[in-house]
């Protein structure tokens, strides 16, 4: 009598992969870079009531910050980048094509759209300067998800992520006619040095460390 094998009945049952993936979901099955930040992925809600997904840049990001770009007015792209770019820069494309994430804290929001694709709804974006324990940071918000809280929550993403590398101050420059950055900004305690020229103003805020248990240190 033939015996019973519980392994190739088991391997029967697997189910076989589906030959055609939609494109987005290639990307799930792009393994993890080495060193991904996974305990800083967090799905948060927006005023709208829309559930969307914050997380550190990962490759293959950059197709989507561009296709964000697209729908940036040229207003707000101005208050990011002080000039009217039509493309994004080659030093930002950078940051998502070579990612390190000890030297680039680089944090993206996506919300998934009515037919299942992910879209970029906004980035926070850092560069750390070990030798000064500071970190230069530049924010953006698609334009048409203004105001429902998304550059306070990816602003708040970011100082805990600073504070949890030990970063003591980060800071950005900003237009002196950008007040809807500078009014998020002087809610969250930042500090403003007016430039000479009156045209930007430097903003800071002294971090506190955060310890591996989620409570703060004085600076
Ligand atoms: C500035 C910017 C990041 C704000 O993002 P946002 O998602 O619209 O802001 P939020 O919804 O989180 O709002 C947070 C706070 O910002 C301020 N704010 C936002 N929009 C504002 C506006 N149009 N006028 C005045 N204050 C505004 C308010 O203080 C608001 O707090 P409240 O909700 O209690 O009123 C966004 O407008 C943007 O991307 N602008 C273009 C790029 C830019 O300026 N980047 C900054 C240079 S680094």
């Amino acid at each position: 009598m033939k015996r019973f094998d519980p392994l190739s009945n088991l391997s029967a049952l697997r189910c076989p992969p589906p030959s055609q993936f939609p494109v987005e979901w290639r990307a799930l099955l792009r393994p993890l870079p080495f060193r991904y930040p996974l305990e800083e992925e967090q799905y948060i809600q927006i005023s709208s009531g829309r559930r969307v997904l914050l997380r550190p840049v990962r490759p293959g990001d950059t197709s989507a910050y561009q296709a964000m770009f697209q729908l940036v007015d040229r207003d707000d792209v101005r208050f990011r980048f002080f000039s009217y770019l039509k493309q994004l820069p080659s030093n930002e494309l950078l940051r998502f094509q070579k990612i390190d994430y000890d030297l680039n804290i680089n944090f993206i929001a996506l919300g998934t759209t009515q037919s299942h694709d992910r879209e970029m709804l906004g980035v926070v974006g850092a560069t750390v300067i070990p030798e000064e324990s500071t970190a230069e940071f530049g924010l953006l918000i698609r334009s048409d998800q203004k105001g429902q809280g998304l550059g306070r929550m990816l602003m708040e993403k970011l100082i805990s992520a600073c504070g949890m590398r030990g970063i003591g101050t980060i800071r950005a420059e900003v237009m002196t006619r950008n007040l809807p950055m500078l009014s998020l900004m002087r809610k969250m305690d930042f500090q403003f040095f007016y430039q000479a020229d009156g045209a930007y103003v430097e903003i800071r805020l002294r971090l506190r460390k955060i310890t591996s248990t989620g409570t703060g240190e004085s600076p």
